[in-house]
């Protein structure tokens, strides 16, 4: 039998890339206009380095950390993202393959599985909304995910309906019927391994979002559906920010947060959490590295609320640079993705034991007991790296 296991983010990476149609891959890929985002996302963490002590190592190292009242072995957590054809059993193996390791997962309101078989996979589920439709759909989808038992809402925000990529888009089908599959009948021979998990599960890839399936018990939209309602949906201030926080009894998060000024804003709304976030690159292409911007934003709020970040993390050693610069914990998105693609939930598996490996040796490096003992003396970050966005003197 062929070795499914994989050594490194970029090895799953370069699998997912032979296994998947290239219309799916593309669309893991994502990325806005000329990439400069994506790219900086990824190169802003080569630019931090660390200063490793050799001698009077602890043997014993505490990666354990908590998100939003959740209990993480160590400081990581499944970014969502949306619907993907890329594995038949999709979020749930996610969840599966988070619950195993113990981390938390966040579920994308685009997903392609329902929130109540996510909970029942990893009942540390945070269930994430954009601004879409009017209060009383956006309410019947939180009291859906509550009564599903998430432990935690994800609003992110920073959506600007940026499409164009310099290196074309992928066509996507507004359904996935046998029609469409005919249309990419070649793709899919071309990818046999991709075509033949579908095979296995007796379902063609799903491009519906359950989750945002109507209170009155009609069909949920397709992906295309629900996101033409999201782009006629007036955008949100800050008040209905405050709002949907005030609806979700519990843990909330506010995603996308890149400036000092905002981060203010989402405290004086009663978050509980923010994640330092430029939607991995798949934004306004020009924003920073989310890594750029975080002293700024914990130095300014860390006090008052929990910060993570998420965008570019590809290894343990960056999840540890991240946490030494303020923040309690990082989610990843891409990372997974090609894990779940190379080799399902075992692939997702992999991929989380490769990051926590990663973590444990640059925390051994350091001297430092525990994750939560790191500061930004554990690493070295150069003259002009970092950006302070939204700033008032
Ligand atoms: C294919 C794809 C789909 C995504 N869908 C969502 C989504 O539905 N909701 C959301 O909040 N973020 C979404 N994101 C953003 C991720 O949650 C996360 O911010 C980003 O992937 C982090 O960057 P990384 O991929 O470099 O780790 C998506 C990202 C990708 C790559």
């Amino acid at each position: 039998m062929a070795n499914t296991w994989f050594e490194t983010v970029a090895e799953a990476h370069r699998r997912a890339k032979k296994q998947l149609p290239r219309p799916v891959y593309l669309a893991l890929v994502a990325g806005s206009e000329k990439g400069v985002t994506t790219d900086d996302n990824i190169a802003a963490f080569s630019e931090v380095g660390f200063a490793p002590h050799v001698a009077g190592l602890l043997d014993k190292r505490d990666l354990a950390t908590t998100v939003m009242g959740q209990p993480l072995s160590f400081p990581v957590v499944i970014s969502p993202t949306g619907v993907q054809a890329v594995h038949p059993d999709g979020e749930v193996a996610v969840a599966r393959a988070a619950a195993n390791r113990g981390i938390a997962m966040g579920l994308s309101s685009f997903a392609s599985k329902p929130v109540e078989e996510v909970v029942a996979a990893n009942p540390q589920t945070f269930f994430q909304m954009y601004w879409v439709g009017s209060r009383d759909e956006m309410l019947h989808r939180m009291e859906r995910a509550k009564k599903a038992g998430a432990v935690g809402l994800i609003m992110t925000l920073d959506w600007s309906f940026s499409h164009g990529r310099d290196w074309g888009s992928p066509a996507i089908p507004e359904s996935m019927n046998f029609e469409a599959m005919r249309k990419n009948a070649v793709q899919g021979l071309l990818h046999p391994k991709w075509l033949l998990r579908y095979a296995k599960s007796g379902s063609i890839p799903d491009l519906t979002t359950p989750n945002l399936a109507p209170a009155d018990g009609g069909a949920a939209p397709t992906f295309f559906g629900a996101y033409g309602q999201w782009m006629g949906t007036p955008l949100p201030t800050w008040e209905d920010v405050a709002w949907l926080r005030e609806q979700w009894d519990g843990p909330f998060m506010l995603k996308g947060v890149m400036r000092v000024d905002d981060a203010k804003r989402a405290v004086d709304a009663g978050v509980t959490a923010i994640s330092v976030s430029n939607h991995g690159g798949n934004n306004l292409d020009g924003t920073p590295a989310p890594i750029r911007a975080l002293p700024a934003i914990a130095d300014a709020v860390g006090g008052d609320i929990e910060v993570v970040l998420d965008g570019g993390v590809r290894r343990g050693g960056d999840v540890v640079k991240a946490v030494a610069l303020g923040a309690r914990a990082v989610m990843i998105g891409r990372a997974y993705l090609w894990g779940l693609a190379a080799n399902g939930q075992a692939g997702v598996e992999n991929v989380l034991d490769i990051l926590r490996g990663g973590v444990d040796s640059a925390l051994m490096a350091t001297g430092k007991p525990s994750v939560t003992d790191l500061d930004p003396s554990d690493v070295v970050v150069p003259d002009g790296f970092t950006r302070a966005l939204g700033v008032t003197r």
